[in-house]
């Protein structure tokens, strides 16, 4: 076995002493079995440390929680959010289900709290009567409302947590545990889909937080969670609020293709190609090893979504953007990161995209083998003939006596492998998978360190490499879609999932206040409202509610937001500002009383109140930072 980081040199020396022969059969030299029997049980391991209550790396995470990484500062990740969890989650039911029974535990923890969390009000909003506190992309580790700035909501989390209990659900049936299922689960499963049902035609940020539009990775769990909700609810035999809207879900998923590739976010204005990660990894959460590549709910092996593979893929083939990637020839993976216009971290790779391309592709192989035979058309022929220049457009049968069905299967699984030699190639002696790793070499861990999210992807990829499917979800009748698509929504039924210990919440009627105060700020230093209220952080000024500077003038130093609040209810609050270099937080010198109004349920988006303050305590100082 060679070592793998001369792995591109021997290939472009294996490759010149080929001569053209066979571009497309390079030698493989790296161990990818080796690599993964010894990095898979790392990464379920590297999961189960960032899980409260006994994650090594995660004290003080409660019972259930999954945090994003053990990480405080730059960058601080030492939260719960609702994506990653689900996609965690989803991760060790399947490996539950595969036989690591001692996952149950974990499971059962994380049912628990998500019945709790879904209760709990937030920015995006409460969870009665209207369900939009769902919408909540992030909650601190104990499962208490995060307040700070961040892009909300996001409309995927119910949608894969619903699929995550989904499939846990189902194993509980086949098991002899229904109602269970029924009476436990399921009152969970049915607030979550209440809120794709209402709420799949609003927009909502996307996987990466920063684009407020339509994400086609949303759109795609939001149909999967519907159709195998409903399902779900006919074995039951109660009824799912939402699920009639997976017609309609999927009918809009159709229109993000543009000709050549499913176009990341869309109903959005934005200058970027459309080229993402995105739609690679949608397509990964939703795979079924039974469905048909022609399944509108896209499909690994679907032609459009192979063709947005090599549009994303072939994006990063660009020295100048990550010279890591410099030299590796068209049917050899590369390192993968967001999108190319990515400026976060200086925009670089990512462990679970470059993972998720290899699982990508073993799923499609999967469904080939699955259907013994392999289609290849005009719109998926390019992706073919990069690594298999003798591709041409037509059914391949694993029964063809010339055996090419089987060489394509080979070409594409060495294609998988080439992107897991990445991943080993830059994954540290220990296996510790950040977030990122640099795009120039060495190429050196970034950002967050053992991020939850790059274990679970590394674990779903080393399933499917082993041949380890999740249970299939797709029903075998075709999905009709219909003639036209239409703008809808479903108004959901939201109540607590008391079995699982959800608390008894109220619908409590909230009114907006407008806070506005006049405080003239340095350059950098931003301005907090804080109070005695869960909303307003309870005095916990790292939970302050960040205000807002947009009508800031030097006339009026004005800073603002409009906060739900509990109607009728009295708060405390006050002001506080963050200095621009670290220096200490700075506190009013008074506590400020109001009373919220009424709220007025025929509109419940108006403001009801408006303060006029102005800042008073000591002015802040300009660190000159
Ligand atoms: C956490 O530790 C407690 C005490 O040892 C144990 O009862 C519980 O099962 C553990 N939870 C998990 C998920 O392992
Ligand atoms: C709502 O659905 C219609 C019909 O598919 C579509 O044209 C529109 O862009 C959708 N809007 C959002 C925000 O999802
Ligand atoms: C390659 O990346 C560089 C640096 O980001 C960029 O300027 C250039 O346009 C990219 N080339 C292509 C073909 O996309
Ligand atoms: C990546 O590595 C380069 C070269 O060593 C370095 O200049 C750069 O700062 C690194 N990027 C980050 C985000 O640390
Ligand atoms: C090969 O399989 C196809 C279906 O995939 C079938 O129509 C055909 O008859 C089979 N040919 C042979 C020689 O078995
Ligand atoms: C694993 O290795 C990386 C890179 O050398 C290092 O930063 C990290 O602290 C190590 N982790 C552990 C748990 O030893
Ligand atoms: C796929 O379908 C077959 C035949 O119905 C079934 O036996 C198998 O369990 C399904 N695969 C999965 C992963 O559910
Ligand atoms: C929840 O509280 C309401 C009144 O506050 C009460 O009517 C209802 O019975 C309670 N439900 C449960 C399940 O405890
Ligand atoms: C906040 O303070 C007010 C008194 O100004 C009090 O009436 C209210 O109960 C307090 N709220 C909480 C949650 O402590
Ligand atoms: C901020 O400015 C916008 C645009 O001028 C205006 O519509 C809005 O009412 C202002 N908000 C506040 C709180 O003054
Ligand atoms: C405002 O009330 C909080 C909570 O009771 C207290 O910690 C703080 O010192 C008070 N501030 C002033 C200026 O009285
Ligand atoms: C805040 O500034 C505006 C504009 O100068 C002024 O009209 C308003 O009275 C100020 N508010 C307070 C409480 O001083």
């Amino acid at each position: 076995m060679l070592r793998l980081i001369t792995k591109y040199a021997v290939a472009v020396a294996a490759l010149s002493s080929l001569s053209i022969a066979s571009p497309a059969r390079l030698p493989r030299a790296v161990d990818v079995d080796a690599f993964i029997a010894a990095q898979r049980p790392i990464a379920l391991q590297g999961t189960l440390n960032n899980i409260g209550p006994n994650g090594s790396l995660v004290e003080g995470a409660s019972a259930g929680y999954v945090v994003a990484s053990p990480s405080k500062v730059n960058p601080n990740y030492f939260y719960t959010w609702s994506r990653d969890s689900a996609l965690t989650l989803k991760a060790l039911v399947d490996e539950f289900i595969l036989g690591e029974t001692s996952l149950q535990q974990y499971i059962e923890d994380h049912v628990h709290a998500q019945a709790v969390l879904q209760t709990v009000s937030n920015p995006s909003g409460t969870f009665l009567p209207s369900g939009k506190g769902l919408g909540e992309p992030k909650y601190n580790v104990d499962g208490t409302r995060f307040n700070g700035n961040w892009g909300r909501p996001q409309r995927d989390g119910p949608a894969l947590r619903a699929i995550a209990l989904i499939t846990y659900s189902n194993w509980l049936i086949a098991n002899g545990q229904t109602s269970k299922a029924k009476t436990v689960i399921w009152p969970i499963i049915s607030n979550d889909l209440s809120y794709v049902g209402q709420y799949w035609n609003s927009t909502g940020f996307d996987l990466w937080e920063e684009v407020s539009g339509s994400s086609f990775f949303t759109t795609q769990a939001q149909y999967r969670a519907l159709v195998e909700g409903n399902t779900l609810a006919e074995e039951l035999g109660v009824e799912c609020t939402g699920c009639d809207q997976a017609p309609q879900v999927v009918c809009f998923l159709q229109s993000y293709w543009n000709g050549e590739y499913f176009v990341a976010n869309i109903n959005t204005n934005t200058i970027r190609t459309g080229k993402d990660a995105n739609t690679m990894l949608g397509s990964i959460s939703i795979f079924d090893v039974n469905a048909s590549c022609d399944s509108p709910s896209i499909q690994p092996c679907n032609s459009r979504g192979l063709s947005s593979f090599k549009a994303f893929v072939d994006s990063f083939r660009n020295a100048s953007l990550y010279p890591i990637n410099a030299d590796i020839p068209i049917d050899s993976g590369i390192a993968l990161g967001r999108y190319t216009e990515d400026v976060y971290y200086e925009g670089n790779p990512w462990y679970l995209i470059t993972a998720g391309a290899a699982e990508y592709l073993y799923d499609a192989i999967a469904q080939w083998k699955t259907q013994e035979a392999l289609t290849i058309d005009d719109t998926s022929l390019a992706f073919f003939q990069d690594i298999y220049p003798a591709a041409r457009t037509k059914t391949y049968s694993s029964n063809d006596t010339c055996a090419e069905f089987s060489h394509i299967i080979d070409a594409v699984h060495n294609y998988a492998d080439s992107f897991v030699a990445v991943v080993e190639q830059y994954t540290p002696a220990n296996g510790s998978l950040s977030e990122q790793f640099n795009k120039t070499a060495p190429g050196n861990p970034l950002s967050a360190y053992d991020l939850t999210w790059s274990y679970a992807a590394f674990v779903t990829m080393a399933e499917r490499r082993a041949g380890q499917y999740p249970p299939s979800w797709e029903p075998s009748t075709a999905v009709t879609l219909p003639a036209q698509c239409a703008a809808s929504s479903v108004k959901g039924s939201y109540v607590p999932a008391f079995a699982a210990g959800a608390p008894n919440v109220t619908a409590s009627c909230t009114s907006y206040v407008q806070f506005a105060v006049n405080a003239s700020t340095y350059f950098g230093e931003n301005i907090y409202l804080v109070g005695n209220t869960t909303d307003l952080g309870s005095w916990d000024v790292n939970n302050a509610q960040p205000l807002l500077a947009s009508n800031y003038t030097s006339e009026r130093p004005l800073w603002y937001a409009a906060i739900a609040l509990t109607a009728g209810e009295t708060i405390d609050y006050g002001y506080a500002r963050q200095e621009d270099c670290d220096q200490p937080w700075i506190f009013e010198t008074v506590n400020r009383t109001l009373v919220v109004p009424a709220c007025d349920e025929t509109d419940v988006e108006a403001i009801r109140a408006e303060t006029n303050d102005a800042w008073t305590g000591p002015a802040g100082s300009s660190g000159g930072c």
